[in-house]
């Protein structure tokens, strides 16, 4: 066994509390904030922690962690950051009039990725992604969920399945990598809609058997998919055993929350529309409620009720929906910001939705998101002003965090 040893750290969030509460209705005291000095061990040919305590000799390889504080990685669960070209023209042309959706009726907005992925190489592709991945993880995003849907024919979105299967599949790459089969994201000009969602569903079988994707997404929206062809399509993944994160209600009402509940979806992610009764589902379920505050910020659109639905008892994540349109912004500080500012979180909420909420939306709540035995060894240390200081409460902590820094002196995915 080759063992690692963080030694004297300020101090670490174990996330207890919020485990206990399976991440609903997070309160400060249950980041599970531990006063230094405490030592981390960790198994670093498995990636796992060991164990969490006193600070105590041992044969191990030592890291010193004298000043720092260690947090779960933050795990972003929304991207779409397999992409190629700029959509920069497009967030001038909204100001100037133009809507998201009539960029896309004319041809523009994901039809535009469209091309130019088409147009782009492999390795240019793979190059510009772990750019992008090295660049999230300086801002202590250590697991990222990337979509396909920027393929737009079978072949392509194989493809773009095949690279993001590369990286994910390639200990060197940055972050921890877990894949969605974006099937419907736009409908190409050429073609109609039940006829493309048959030709999504039949790829598949090949998507499960090559496990190319560990989840499936859909974007139910007016002139995009309309409810019940995402369902259908939902539905006959399900079958072979791909669960589901969902657009849902983003920029119109759709009643997409009540729709892909009871298909026991991992996460509903957007929700700005979300109706009365989508929140009452979300009440006791197990799907998580996914905000992508930026999104709102990039387009200009309302924010999600996000104090209604935590409020209600729902799992709450958060996510940056990274991509060339609506997003193009990597890393999580404005969306901490945002969702602090806007959708009034605290910084429990906050931290509670950047990782053992984004965990439970990727299903991988037993695996991540918390400081404890047997969990991933995925961690941040952060620098603080405050570290040192024993007055210094969680809470406090937490919260220069997000809005002083958000990046890490040292950050280590599974132990390395
Ligand atoms: O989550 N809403 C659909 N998909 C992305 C936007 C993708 C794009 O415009 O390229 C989103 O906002
Ligand atoms: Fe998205």
């Amino acid at each position: 066994m080759s063992l690692l040893r963080i030694k004297n750290l300020s101090g670490a969030f174990t996330s207890e509390g919020l485990a206990k509460k399976s991440g609903r209705h997070p309160k400060s005291e249950d980041c599970g904030f531990v006063q230094g000095p405490l030592d981390i061990v960790i198994d670093t040919e498995c990636g796992k922690i060991l164990s969490l305590g006193k600070p105590a000799p041992g044969p191990e390889r030592e890291l010193d962690g004298r000043g720092l504080v260690a947090t779960p990685g933050f795990i972003d669960s929304h991207t779409h950051a397999l992409f190629s070209g700029t959509r920069a023209r497009e967030y001038f042309m909204r100001w100037s009039g133009k809507s998201y959706r009539e960029i896309s009726d004319q041809g523009g907005g994901i039809h535009n990725t469209f091309r130019s992925i088409r147009e782009t190489r492999d390795d240019v592709l793979l190059g510009d992604l772990y750019r992008r991945l090295s660049l999230m993880r300086q801002k202590g995003t250590l697991c990222v969920e990337i979509k396909s849907g920027y393929g737009g024919t079978p072949q392509d979105e194989l493809r773009c399945l095949r690279l993001i299967k590369r990286a994910k599949e390639d200990p060197l790459c940055p972050v921890r990598v877990r894949s969605s089969f974006l099937a419907l994201h736009a409908l190409p000009k050429d073609i109609s809609e039940s006829q493309y969602v048959d030709q999504m569903i039949s790829l598949l079988p090949v998507v499960a058997q090559e496990k190319l994707a560990d989840h499936v997404d859909a974007f139910p929206e007016q002139g995009f998919f309309s409810l019940k062809e995402s369902l259908r399509f939902l539905g006959e993944a399900l079958k072979l055993g791909l669960r589901s994160k969902v657009h849902a209600d983003e920029l119109t009402p759709m009643a997409c929350v009540e729709g892909v509940v009871p298909l026991s979806s991992l996460s509903v992610d957007h929700l700005q529309k979300i109706s009365a009764t989508g929140i009452e589902a979300l009440r006791n379920s197990s799907t998580v409620a996914t905000f992508l505050p930026t999104t709102s910020f990039f387009l200009d659109l309302d924010y999600a009720p996000a104090r209604r639905v935590i409020d209600a008892g729902a799992r709450v994540a958060l996510a940056s929906d990274y991509n060339p349109g609506t997003s193009p912004e990597a890393g999580l500080q404005l969306t901490a910001l945002l969702a602090a500012s806007r959708m009034k979180l605290s910084a429990a909420e906050i931290f509670a939705a950047l990782t053992i909420n984004a965990a439970a939306s990727l299903g991988l709540d037993g695996n991540m998101g918390r400081i404890s035995a047997g969990f991933d060894a995925d961690l941040n240390f952060w620098k603080l002003c405050s570290s040192d200081s024993t007055s210094q409460t969680g809470q406090e902590l937490l919260e220069e965090i997000f809005v002083d820094s958000l990046t890490p002196a040292l950050t280590l995915r599974g132990g390395k």
